[in-house]
């Protein structure tokens, strides 16, 4: 029995992907597909799955937030595979992105490419100035206001959930987070396996925070070992 428990947290688990949906009560009529902490080491298949699932779902916009790959050398394979997003794309970097200056030109040009942006501490407006996207990787509190902002719905995204404690009185209707991995291994029905400090009180889910509603989502990749159980890889669907 524990020999198939590995087997399955190994090889089955890590690529089962699960799609949830979420609803929030802002009815502005805004569908955010979300992913993060790809951690691509070179699945492209399941990578291009991905995107194929995620381009099936109808989402307005998709953000990323975080942990595209942790090595430069598989940077360039997994954003040609993004590229393929059929909606606009806007993200931040992770803890594990460490790119060079023309990594991150061609980063942005990808993210450029699909209508959406790749946000260095900034606020831009999409979708026709309805939706307010901001991507911090300091301090959120930091952030440029936008002038003349009409927007109705305003979107953060952030690597670590735990940044929404250094928000002040800064307040969303909704940030996206990852870093967590939801634990990668956790106990039926229950949370974490290993209390590892990365995870914190905000392991996975939604929670609300003084800063606004907060979506933890467990990743698609692996980070340390390359298994996940109880604690399938997602893309989130979030209705706004
Ligand atoms: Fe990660």
């Amino acid at each position: 029995m524990a020999c198939l428990t590995a087997l399955y947290a190994l090889y089955v688990e890590p690529v089962w992907l699960a799609e949830r949906r979420i609803v929030l009560s802002t009815s502005a009529g805004v569908c955010v597909v979300h992913i993060t902490d790809l951690h691509y080491r070179g699945s492209r298949r399941y990578l291009e799955r991905v995107v194929e699932r995620v381009n099936g779902l109808d989402a307005d916009i998709v953000c990323v937030t975080g942990d595209i790959v942790e090595e430069l050398p598989y940077l360039e394979e997994a954003l040609g595979i993004l590229a393929r997003v059929k909606r606009p794309m806007y993200g931040i970097r992770g803890i594990h992105d460490c790119w060079d200056a023309a990594a991150v030109v061609k980063i942005k040009e990808v993210f450029a490419a699909t209508g959406g942006r790749w946000l260095l501490d900034e606020r831009v407006l999409a979708l026709d100035g309805t939706v307010e996207v901001a991507g911090s990787t300091a301090s959120i509190g930091s952030l440029p206001r936008l002038v003349d902002s009409a927007a109705k719905v305003r979107l953060l995204l952030v690597h670590d959930p735990a940044a929404v404690e250094r928000a002040g009185d800064v307040r969303f209707d909704l940030i996206l987070a990852g870093h967590t991995h939801g634990g990668q291994l956790r106990i039926p029905g229950g949370g974490p396996i290993f209390d590892l400090p990365l995870v914190g009180k905000y392991d996975r889910g939604l929670f609300q925070t003084g800063a606004g509603p907060l979506y933890v989502n467990p990743g698609i990749g692996t980070y340390g070992v390359p298994a996940r159980f109880c604690c399938r890889p997602e893309i989130a669907a979030i209705e706004l």
